[in-house]
């Protein structure tokens, strides 16, 4: 009887170490890099992720491999564009794009992207050129737009942008002034109009609704913590900080328990006086009170890199990275 009640009692430290045995790495094509966010399409294809080159990239299970689905740049050419690196290089960013959040519209079967140089856009159901909708808001055009997630039942997006003084090539520098000019946004797709839900947010980054549609988790990089909006009931339009958290918090997904898995990347001290490696996590928190349900330490699969996403799938997940060369997953 001792036994059962001890092993009972250390089951909840058994979460904490890494509840997968499998990891898989997929290989982006040419020379990019930064399979940033992760979607499915409503029968399941997929993943989709949007690279460095301003590709959007959609993978194929039975070929194994990935084929290029759609782009977010008119003046895109394959020729300049294929295989470069433009995290850091706004010039080429403008000219071939940079999606970072990818998210369907299921009953549209559309896909929505938010490209760090080009605004919010969305991508015809076959693929192909993005039709930008929103590069601005206020009359004032994007700086940083970030990350995404749809209203499935009335198709608003609503997406952060990181900072609106600051661009993705300046990432590292608005978090070190602690730059508290991000926004949080919501793109009516009936009316074209896209009004600013919150501002002075401290590096807005992830972004996921509720499953039960009443509010939304928002990641302050920055902040190290992560808002909670309620959109509906008698606190509607009103935050609370649900959860900080120890590092920086990137995506946010939810899962089909309704909880949510939020990137997190901390720092601890190198091997040799003065060095830091990084070690990237993903955190499974309840909305409701923001507890932490699971943690999972992926350093072992990335080491010394941040990770931008976990997306939940089947028993493990997908994971995004800004420098990686492949995506990841565990199972
Ligand atoms: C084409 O690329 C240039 C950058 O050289 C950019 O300024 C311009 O806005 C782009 N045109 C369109 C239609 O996006
Ligand atoms: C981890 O990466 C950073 C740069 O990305 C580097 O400065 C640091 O030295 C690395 N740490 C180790 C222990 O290699």
């Amino acid at each position: 009887m001792l036994s059962i009640v001890i092993f009972l009692f250390s089951v909840p430290s058994l979460v904490f170490c890494q509840p997968f045995s499998n990891f898989q790495k997929y290989d982006l094509p040419s020379a990019a890099v930064g399979p940033f966010s992760i979607a499915f399409d409503s029968s399941g294809r997929g993943p989709f992720t949007g690279i460095s080159d301003g590709r959007v990239l959609r993978y194929d299970p039975v070929q194994n491999s990935f084929f290029d689905f759609a782009f977010t740049s008119p003046n895109r050419s394959k020729a300049v564009c294929d295989g470069t690196d433009n995290n850091d290089n706004p010039t080429r960013g403008a000219i071939c794009g940079r999606p970072l959040g990818v998210s369907f519209h299921f009953r549209t079967n559309q896909l929505y992207v938010t490209d760090a140089y080009k605004g919010l856009l969305v991508v015809p159901p076959n693929g192909r050129l993005a039709e930008n909708v929103a590069t601005g808001a206020e009359g004032v055009p994007f700086k940083f737009p970030f990350l995404l997630d749809v209203d499935q039942v009335t198709g608003d997006v609503y997406f952060t942008e990181f900072s609106s003084q600051f661009q993705l090539s300046q990432v590292q520098h608005a978090i070190d002034v602690r730059d508290s000019t991000g926004r949080l946004l919501k793109y009516n797709p009936n009316t074209g109009e896209t009004t600013v839900l919150l501002r002075g947010l401290s590096g807005a980054a992830g972004i996921a609704l509720s499953y039960d549609r009443t509010y939304l988790l928002i990641a302050e990089m920055t902040a190290n913590r992560v808002k909670k909006l309620w959109l509906s009931g008698p606190n509607a339009f009103t935050t609370v900080d649900l959860i900080t958290v120890r590092g920086r918090p990137s995506n946010i997904k939810k899962n089909s328990l309704a909880d949510f898995w939020v990137a997190v990347n901390t720092w601890i001290p190198g091997p040799t006086v003065g060095s830091m490696i990084r070690v990237p996590s993903a955190i499974r928190i309840s909305g409701t009170g923001g507890a932490i349900l699971q943690t999972v330490d992926l350093s072992s699969y990335y080491t010394n890199t941040s990770i931008s996403e976990f997306q939940p799938f089947g028993l493990g997940g997908y994971i995004g990275a800004l420098r990686a060369a492949s995506l990841g997953r565990v199972n």
